[in-house]
């Protein structure tokens, strides 16, 4: 645990304002400020900071906490590595702490074993004749290899184990960093093994993993490492690190490693990739992100399972916000193949007339049907229906329905009407799900975080009601717990931020998000700010007191709401406070 004097400080040093502003574009709005979530896809705003409270809560999407917490989830961090984040910020140095501790050292061992295996394989490349002859036959410059830090794992069973275990590392240490495994016989083994090896570095330039190409035609062709302490493939895009410093307004999202590192031979420095596994929604948001305003070029394989992807990669993105194109390259082939027989010329051609995802739609939609017969055409019409009515942009609907119009023989008006209708349609059901979608994840959050709260609701929404006025009006303490102690809390959740408040009130403090400290995970913490961000419901003193007495008889309500038929289950203690509560509730009601 820090110490409460730091975490105070640190409190006053930071803005939540400031901290949010980089990665957020926030519009005041009464007294709080909005924008658009960054924890997932929304159009409307309902990403919220209080300044007041220095917390935040998305409604959409039940993201919320203090500023440690937001640090945590949008840079990935650890509780202790965002306090030190923040910390730097404002210019404070943080204390030593003794529990986490180890943790701590953990996984900066983590990143010394990738740094010692990277610069093992490396070393190794430049010692094998087969690794070598693999790079000439993918004609990889020596820069290329340089840049990239290429290596090769040697194919043997503990090359990479006998040099960590050398430098004072433990099998045990170095399975968890992902470099080696251990077999049933408890015996340990080196992961990658005759192996082209690329270091793959997170957004600060540390290396958090590998992948490996097999030099033959064995499988599987590629390995990556499995998620560790500091790896998460479904959070890292490779190359990101240096795509991102590129100020040419654009990112190419290419499908695998070797497509980039070729790319960027070729002088096309802006390439990331993701790790052998389709694009996912953190991996679409950072890419948004990152491509400052500018656009995303996908520019994934043209088989079908590159399409394919193609698709999903398409709607992801353009749900985070991206501007969206999509490279096609001719006859089947990926980036790599195209430029060694093409040249970067035609590379940059195909680049600049890249057509935007409603060309790539239409075009696979005219690919689909046979045009020229009159079935062929109504459907294919049908389809470039439904294209343009998920188009938000008018001048682009115009456009291409005067195209399909002219295609096809009919009138761009008759196109265009039919588009309105199918919009309007469109529209309805895309707001209806949204509304769906929005209510399901947050009570899927809701559900993991306080599983009880289903089965409980009266019950936890009145203790939500207490926690939130003896949060923002400590004096309540005294009157709450003349009628209620922590015992009749019936959610444990809910039990254990009551206790944490009271906890803080007692020693003096005021309740304060920044108090709540490491054992609140990111996902708990938005829970306390969405129970927080319903204070406006609690105004003035006058309702605050009734709300607090409702909330007391509805928690006690809950906990002595005996089922006849459950009745034998109870204790005889709890049967007679249910009848002295009962008793007293008759007296008060008169
Ligand atoms: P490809 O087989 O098209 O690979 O798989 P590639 O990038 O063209 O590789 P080269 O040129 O043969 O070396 C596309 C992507 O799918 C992932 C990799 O990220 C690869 O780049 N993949 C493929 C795997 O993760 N594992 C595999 O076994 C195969
Ligand atoms: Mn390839």
């Amino acid at each position: 645990m820090l110490p409460e004097r730091f975490l105070n400080d640190l409190k006053l040093k930071v803005d939540i304002e400031n901290i949010i502003s980089p990665y957020v574009n926030l519009k005041m709005r009464g007294s709080s400020l909005v924008g658009l979530c960054p924890f997932h896809s929304e159009k409307t705003p309902s990403f919220t900071v209080f300044p007041d409270t220095q917390s935040y809560y998305c409604f959409g999407c039940g993201a919320g906490g203090d500023a440690i917490t937001f640090v945590r989830q949008i840079e990935n961090l650890e509780y202790i590595e965002a306090v030190k984040f923040l910390a730097e910020k404002v210019g404070l140095t943080v204390p030593d702490e003794g529990g986490r501790r180890e943790e701590r050292i953990d996984r900066e061992r983590i990143y010394e074993m990738n740094r010692t295996a990277a610069r093992f394989f490396h070393e190794q490349l430049k010692r094998s004749g087969v690794a070598l002859q693999y790079l000439e036959k993918r004609q990889l410059a020596v820069k290329t290899v340089k840049r990239f830090g290429l290596g090769y794992a040697p194919d043997s069973w503990d090359s990479l184990l006998k040099e960590l275990r050398a430098k004072g590392y433990r099998d045990e240490e170095i399975r968890n960093a992902g470099l080696c495994v251990r077999n049933k016989n408890g015996h340990f083994y080196d992961y990658f093994r005759g192996r082209l090896m690329v270091p793959i570095l997170d957004v600060r330039g540390r290396v958090v993993a590998f992948g490996g190409r097999v030099l033959d035609d064995s499988q599987p062709k590629y390995l990556n490492s499995p998620d560790t302490p500091v790896f998460k493939k479904s959070n890292t895009l490779f190359n990101l690190n240096n795509a991102k410093s590129q100020s040419v307004g654009r990112l190419i999202l290419a499908e695998g490693y070797m497509d980039v590192i070729s790319m960027s031979q070729w002088g096309f420095t802006e390439a990331v990739a993701t790790l052998g596994t389709a694009i996912t929604d953190a991996q679409a948001r950072m890419l948004t992100r990152y491509s400052a305003g500018g656009e995303v070029v996908i520019a994934y394989d043209s088989d079908e399972a590159g399409q394919k992807a193609t698709n999903k990669a398409i709607t992801l993105l353009e749900a985070a916000g991206a501007k969206v194109r999509v490279l096609r390259l001719p006859d089947g082939k990926d980036p790599d193949e195209f430029l060694k027989k093409h040249g970067p010329e035609r590379f940059k051609l195909v680049l600049a007339g890249s057509g935007n995802q409603i060309e790539y739609k239409l075009a696979n939609a005219k690919a689909r049907h046979d045009v020229e017969s009159p079935d062929g055409k109504v459907s294919y019409l049908k389809d470039v229906v439904g294209i343009l009515a998920a188009t938000s942009n008018a001048i682009a609907r115009d456009v291409y329905a005067g195209r399909a119009a002219q295609e096809l023989g009919v009138s761009k008006e008759s196109i265009l009407q039919e588009v309105a209708r199918a919009r309007r349609a469109y529209e309805k059901r895309r707001r209806a799900e949204g509304v769906k979608a929005q209510s399901q994840r947050i009570f899927a959050v809701r559900d993991r975080i306080n599983p009880q709260k289903a089965e409980a609701i009266k019950a936890a929404r009145a203790e939500e009601g207490i926690l939130c006025i003896l949060f923002f009006s400590p004096e309540y303490l005294d009157y709450i717990e003349q009628h209620i102690s922590e015992a009749d809390f019936v959610t444990e959740f809910n039990r254990r931020i009551y206790h944490t408040i009271v906890e803080i009130i007692r020693e003096g403090g005021v309740p304060d998000m920044a108090l709540f400290g490491e054992e609140y995970s990111p996902e708990e913490m938005g829970a306390v700010a969405g129970i927080l961000a319903k204070r406006e419901l609690f105004v003035g003193a006058e309702e605050q007191r009734h709300a607090v007495d409702d909330f007391i008889a509805a928690i006690r309500d809950e906990k002595y709401a005996l089922q006849p038929k459950e009745a034998g289950t109870y204790a005889s203690e709890e049967i007679d406070s249910y009848l002295k509560n009962l008793s007293a509730k008759k007296k008060r009601n008169g």
